[in-house]
């Protein structure tokens, strides 16, 4: 780290009331494996996990800290695996085939817009909730074969003086920190309620958010409280990596917010002048040669009326006139490209989740041009063998309340969450708005491929457990609810995976 650097860390970690001993120093100054405010933020929250006392750090938590620093970010590096396309040189694919000559094959396995509620009279989310316990107890059930997990109801009859040991599965009515810093939860199931006492120490206890389900085998401590010793997450889900014997790519993208004054029309020109093989370099060629599929996750427009004061920063305020626009633009995508696409929360569609596809007669004159799937939010495709699940994201935020301080806003990070959680979008009635519908559609059943998200607007891949996880960005300018928000964009970048080896290269524009 350079001398200003260290500056700034001893100036952040003092505002919080901690300050690093001068033998420090010559460590920090040692030490260049990440961006200063990844450091800053790791530094803080282990300070304050640490709960250490007085002013002054001791040194060999700091050695600690640095330690832990270098490992994390070395696993980091493992799991991303990607490339900026231009420094890629292809090797060991025999067959110069293009996209052109592929037919391919998409089947649609999961959309909502066929089966959501159309006006019949559910007002709770009773159906909902049942439907995710069953689910979801029953993947728990699979992972810890051979334990017999109880009804809650059962357990009460035990008393404190037998200690029994017991599993049970529940879904997390509440989380809370008790005065010594361990964690509470309330579990639930469908017969009965307990509490759960969580110790501060199980690196567990940071993945649990309310309601989702949880598996926790532990002994009952007193009547109606069991303290846990084991937490079982359903997730996450282990895949084998796809492999395909074709070098075939598939293109990710999401939020383009035409109609917005901050949409990137430049960039974007560009981007499709590059699919059209009008740009790039002749390696980069090569690749775009080999573009299959595109797929977008959702806000393809601004729309209108999203929030006060929007009509200011549109465009284009007719939302009518926003999809022509798209449809202008989709139309230049070349044609042997097979488009599959959800709607976001800036789309003309309901709002609550899951979202049924696009209002149809907005898209309608694109399809009577070409092949395209408009799909609700979230669905699953199967496309040649490669499960892809593709969500909007618009439940990052709440991940990102949940999610430590280092890790927010790295939307690949909430995606990882979402695998451990094995459901897109567990907690119930913060930023996403869900529709009482009696199948959970967020839930993570069968495991898939690939995992895309948007609505952060910004760009992040992980692989967890053989799984490709895609954070697509944006093709709009960082906006004044973003720079309120501290929120960084990535705006101007496509994501390719080639289905040949699973390898995911990045592209800008911007
Ligand atoms: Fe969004």
């Amino acid at each position: 780290m350079q001398n200003k650097e260290i500056k700034e860390l001893l100036a952040k970690t003092a505002e919080k009331g901690y300050l690093l001993p001068s033998e420090a120093l010559p460590l920090l100054k040692n030490f260049s494996e990440m961006n200063l405010k990844s450091i800053i933020d790791f530094f803080i929250e282990k300070l304050q996990e640490s709960q250490s006392r007085g002013v002054v750090v001791k040194i060999e938590l700091v050695e600690k800290i640095l330690n832990l620093l270098k490992k994390e970010n070395r696993e980091e590096r493992k799991e991303k695996g990607r490339e900026e396309i231009e420094t890629f040189l292809p090797e060991g694919f025999l067959q110069e085939e293009t996209a052109k000559d592929w037919d391919g094959k998409i089947e649609v396995e999961l959309d909502p817009s066929r089966y959501i509620n159309r006006g019949e009279k559910i007002t709770d989310f009773i159906r909902l909730f049942i439907n995710r316990y069953i689910r979801l107890r029953k993947i728990i059930e699979s992972k810890i074969e051979g334990r017999e997990v109880e009804d809650i109801e059962d357990i009460q009859k035990y008393s404190s003086q037998e200690r029994k040991q017991v599993t049970i599965v529940g879904m997390v009515f509440s989380k809370r920190k008790s005065l010594k810093g361990n964690y509470i939860l309330e579990l639930e199931d469908l017969t009965g309620s307990i509490k759960v006492i969580v110790n501060k120490n199980m690196a567990e206890a940071a993945h649990i958010i309310p309601d989702q389900v949880i598996g926790v085998k532990g002994r009952v401590w007193k009547k109606g409280v069991l303290n846990a010793e084991v937490i079982y997450f359903p997730g996450p889900p282990r895949t084998k990596p796809k492999t395909f014997e074709r070098e075939i790519y598939m293109a990710f993208i999401s939020d383009l917010h035409i109609g917005s004054k901050a949409f990137l029309q430049k960039e974007f020109q560009k981007f499709l002048e590059w699919l059209n093989l009008k740009r790039g370099n002749e390696k980069e060629k090569r690749i775009v040669s080999k573009i299959k599929y595109l797929i977008i996750a959702g806000d393809l427009v601004d729309g209108v009326g999203v929030y006060p004061g929007q009509e200011n920063e549109l465009m284009e305020r007719d939302i009518g006139k926003q999809y022509d626009l798209f449809i202008k633009y989709m139309k230049k995508v070349p044609n042997y490209l097979d488009i599959i696409f959800v709607p976001g929360n800036h789309d003309a569609t309901r709002l609550s989740e899951p979202q049924p596809s696009i209002i149809h007669h907005y898209i309608e004159p694109l399809k009577e041009e070409r092949r395209i799937y408009s799909l609700g939010n979230p669905s699953r495709v199967v496309i040649d063998g490669y499960k892809v699940l593709i969500y909007h994201g618009k439940s990052l935020e709440d991940w990102n309340t949940v999610l430590p301080r280092r890790k927010r806003n790295k939307p690949e990070e909430a995606i990882h969450e979402m695998l451990i959680s094995r459901h897109l979008s567990p907690l119930y009635g913060s930023n996403v708005p869900l529709a009482p519908e009696s199948f959970d559609f967020h839930l993570i059943e069968d495991p898939p491929d690939i995992v895309q998200t948007g609505h952060l607007h910004i760009n992040g891949e992980k692989r967890v457990n053989g799984i490709t996880c895609i954070a697509s960005g944006t093709w709009q300018r960082k906006t004044i609810y973003q720079a309120e928000m501290n929120i960084n964009p990535t705006p101007g970048i496509v994501q390719l995976v080639n289905m040949g080896n699973q390898q995911i290269f990045r592209k800008r524009f911007l």
